[in-house]
């Protein structure tokens, strides 16, 4: 199944609390749960997250009593509020609580249960579109893999991370599907551990060769010649291609830059925000001492002691080689590049 999903009404999420220990379904016929389920990541990874967003605005749409078009857009402006509050670095969350909310303002409605169908009908485009635009960037970024390829990847960026096929992983399986012998290295990504809970459950799955690491070891890996590529995701990146990716992808960069190695980050251009003219004003998340205190619920430090847990950190654009995305492979000078493939997009 996918990884967001609607059946009549309620939308399903894989628990990706629970991989890769029990393949659990989890549904939701409520936004106020649904907004629950993104903060304790029940769901996570950028473009997934945006999708169960525009369900949420979906859902809040079905469950409102409202019949006259301003009081249900009145509650549709509470649910995005609620929503947009469950998550702040990853854009597409925000992108497409905002799209709904202009789905729902279009004066074409003449009744509420007219909104109701056109939150629905977008919500499955939002979902549709990810999948397509995976296979697209898989492809475009395939192209970058050589056979025989060691490929350093960073957090969860498969199909879990999104609708389905994934960004960075959906390139690594694009290139495995064409039949180039490739091999991983997957950092188990501390401290929510998605890599070697989720990118080695996926790629068991498909039936990749690879090697799960601790993210300390990858600075080793890389200088010690070990390291082909390095394919990370992203969940903002700013106009001038600084990249927001999970805690750890900076570091990524400057070793891989320092041994010549090339770093590529994957993400659809809606994950683009063209607002922001540089990674300095992209929210950086900050999660709960627990997150670095316990590893599932087993105390791994003193009672007590204060801990920091930023889950994303900002990649200059300098370190990285290009970006790929949906409209092909983006070089520097990003601030021109980066704009043409939104564009592009724009006039599809
Ligand atoms: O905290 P998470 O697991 O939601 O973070 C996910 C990442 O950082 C991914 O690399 C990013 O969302 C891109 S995945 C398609």
């Amino acid at each position: 199944m996918r990884t967001v999903d609607w059946e009549q009404g309620v939308v399903r999420l894989i628990d990706q609390r629970k991989l890769p220990w029990e393949f659990h379904v989890a549904e939701y016929r409520d936004h106020r749960a649904l907004a629950e389920a993104i903060t304790d990541m029940v769901v996570r990874g950028a473009p997934a997250i945006g999708a169960t967003a525009a369900y949420g605005m979906a859902l809040a749409g079905l469950n409102s009593q409202a019949d006259t078009l301003d009081s249900i857009r009145a509650d549709l402006q509470a649910a995005a509020r609620l929503l947009r509050e469950t998550r702040p670095t990853a854009v597409n969350l925000a992108r497409e609580i905002e799209l709904q909310l202009k789905v729902a303002a279009d004066p074409q409605w003449t009744t509420a249960d007219q909104v109701r169908a056109a939150l629905i009908r977008e919500a499955h485009a939002t979902a549709d579109g990810d999948v397509a635009i995976n296979r697209r960037m898989g492809e475009h970024g395939a192209n970058l893999v050589s056979d025989g390829d060691t490929i350093l990847h960073h957090c969860n960026t498969g199909s879990l991370a999104t609708v389905d096929y994934g960004t960075a992983l959906g390139v690594i399986r694009c290139a495995h599907e064409q039949g180039k012998q490739v091999h991983v290295l997957v950092d188990e990504t501390r401290p929510r551990l998605q890599g070697a809970r989720l990118t080695a459950w996926e790629l068991d799955n498909l039936g990749i060769p690879f090697d799960l690491i601790v993210d300390s070891a990858a600075g080793h890996l890389i200088r010690s010649g070990q390291v082909n590529l390095v394919l990370v995701g992203a969940d903002r990146i700013a106009a001038n291609g600084d990249v927001a990716n999970k805690i750890g992808t900076y570091q990524l960069g400057v070793i891989a830059r320092e041994n010549g190695v090339p770093m590529y980050s994957v993400a659809p251009t809606s994950t683009v925000d063209l607002a922001l003219p540089s990674g300095d004003d992209i929210p950086i998340e900050e999660r709960p001492r627990e997150e670095v205190t316990c590893v599932f619920g087993h105390r791994v430090a003193p009672d007590g002691i204060s801990a920091r847990n930023p889950a994303f950190d900002v990649t200059p654009h300098r370190y990285l080689t290009g970006i790929v995305t949906e409209n092909g492979v983006v070089y520097p000078p990003f601030e021109v590049s980066l704009r043409r493939a939104v564009m592009e997009g724009s006039s599809l």
